[in-house]
């Protein structure tokens, strides 16, 4: 059995496991993502560290939340971190005496759904993970896809609303401001901050006007006991990602799309919606095959998994 190490480096957290080649995660870390983007490097190699034993390692895969230069080790911008031309393998090379690759979040996790997950019974799978941002991860005919300079598959940066909400990658309208949990969140304490009657289940979240635990898995959690206005917001968040998927798989023409991240925690709750809007979405129905809409299956832990499982079979 060979061992390898994936990192995954999300906006709250940084969470690493030691992954077996059949995708199972032996041990597993975690350490905030601290404000000062400098500090993330030693983070990492500390993590690292924890989980180096006796068996050694091949390699270290690191899923980061921005987009990845065809280096595969430079991250040349993130919307929801602070990194611009970072040069994040190399920092944590520096620290450590494994062979490290870095990849887009989204596509390593897209790559662990492929290899152990949602997408074990295909070669074409688009995976559109939902979480602070939006991210995707496409495997065509049984590879990632990278585009022509490493960047492709920043989905959430689609335009859907024409000069709608800015956007951290500077835009405006793109799919992540109106698809994800910070969209959801965005939107629950909007009622809330303009008094909405009906919003009353989600004011109490916040207990006397601390908007910071008006939180997605919160209202999801009350969607789930059944608060309206709640069940509501997840409608629309599930509708407007079917709409998105349906806009992509024009392009794509997946097998699966697979839905991951945070907010596919709500599950059935969600994804019914999902799959109704891409219905009624999708151009040409019913003259075409159609892509099986699904929950991922590898939860919070597909990138940890499928950045392991890319340091193993693409060595840096
Ligand atoms: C970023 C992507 C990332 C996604 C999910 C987006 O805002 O542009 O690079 O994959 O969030 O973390
Ligand atoms: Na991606
Ligand atoms: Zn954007």
């Amino acid at each position: 059995m060979t061992l390898a190490i994936g990192v995954d480096i999300g906006g709250t957290k940084i969470a690493a496991g030691l992954v077996s080649d059949s995708g199972t995660i032996l041990e597993s870390v975690a350490e905030p993502t601290p404000d000062d983007a400098t500090k993330i490097p030693a983070i990492v190699a500390d993590l690292v560290e924890r989980l180096s034993g006796d068996e050694r390692p091949v390699g270290v895969g690191i899923g980061a939340a921005g987009f990845v230069g065809e280096d595969r080790a430079t991250v040349r911008f993130a919307p929801n971190i602070d990194w611009r031309e970072e040069p994040l393998g190399a920092d944590v090379q520096a620290l450590i005496d494994l062979p490290v690759v870095v990849e887009n979040d989204a596509n390593a996790a897209a790559w662990g759904e492929f290899r152990f997950g949602a997408g074990e019974d295909t070669e074409d799978l688009l995976l559109i993970t939902i979480g602070t941002g939006i991210g995707g991860g496409i495997v065509h005919h049984g590879q990632l896809f990278r585009g022509g300079f490493g960047v492709a598959a920043e989905i959430g940066h689609m335009r859907v609303v024409p000069d709608g909400i800015l956007c951290g990658c500077g835009q405006r309208g793109c799919y992540e401001q109106y698809g994800s949990g910070r969209a959801l969140v965005r939107d629950a304490r909007e009622r809330v901050v303009n008094g909405d009657p009906a919003a009353a289940a989600i004011a109490a979240l916040g207990d006397g006007g601390d908007l910071s635990r008006i939180t997605g898995p919160a209202v999801t959690k009350l969607a789930q006991e059944g608060d309206p206005l709640s069940v509501e917001l997840l409608t629309d968040l599930g509708r407007w990602i079917g709409e998105g998927a349906a806009a992509l798989a024009t392009i794509l023409d997946p097998r699966v799309i697979a839905i991951g991240g945070g907010v596919a925690a709500a599950g059935d709750l969600i994804l019914g919606h999902v799959v109704a809007a891409f219905e009624t979405h999708l151009p040409a129905r019913a003259h075409r095959p159609e892509a099986a809409v699904r929950l991922a299956a590898l939860g919070n832990e597909a990138g940890i998994i499928g950045a392991a499982d890319l340091a193993r079979v693409e060595p840096a």
